[in-house]
């Protein structure tokens, strides 16, 4: 019919999913299994990667020990295309005023992901900065906690589109 964009130009306005992994999650795997098991980041990036093409979503990934990188990430995540983040902040959870505000300057809808329950461990991990922003949290459910909040994310994104 020649109405709307071809599909090169709909992957170009394709809305993306940043996946935005804080402090030490770059040593999952080997670091204390007992509370976030012996999947790699590579491991959950590679199933996520996998779910996202079932989905039909474009996903990215970014992981720093940096507050500051993380910041940057998310300020750049607008003009990126990014409709949607999901967000283990992990220490900074408890932590940072700074990547909350940050949240809440670009007003992107995102999730907070714990692989392991922050409820069950220490108090200093019940106060989050994060939660009451997010769109949702899961915590506690592991490398699979990812998994459901992109389904989530998905699905959410697929409803924003229909009702667009
Ligand atoms: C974590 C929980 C945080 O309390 C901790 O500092 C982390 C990881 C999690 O995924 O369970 O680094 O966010």
């Amino acid at each position: 019919m020649g109405l709307g964009p071809t599909p090169s130009q709909r992957f170009l306005f394709m809305a993306s999913i940043l996946v935005l992994n804080g402090p030490n999650l770059n040593l999952l795997g080997t670091r204390e299994p007992g509370h976030y098991g012996r999947t790699t980041l590579a491991g959950i990036e590679e199933r996520l990667r996998g779910l996202a093409g079932e989905l039909g979503q474009i996903i990215s990934f970014q992981q720093s020990n940096a507050e500051h990188v993380l910041i940057d990430a998310i300020h750049q995540a607008p003009s990126q295309g990014v409709a949607f983040i999901l967000f283990n902040p992990a220490a900074f959870t408890h932590t940072s005023v700074a990547l909350r505000d940050a949240l809440a300057a670009v007003a992107i809808p995102f999730i907070e992901v714990h692989l392991s329950n922050v409820h069950a461990r220490e108090p200093f991990r019940r106060h989050s900065y994060f939660s009451d922003l997010a769109a949702g949290v899961i915590s506690g459910l592991g490398a699979l906690g990812y998994e459901l909040a992109l389904r989530a994310a998905a699905d959410r994104l697929a409803k924003d589109n229909t009702q667009n």
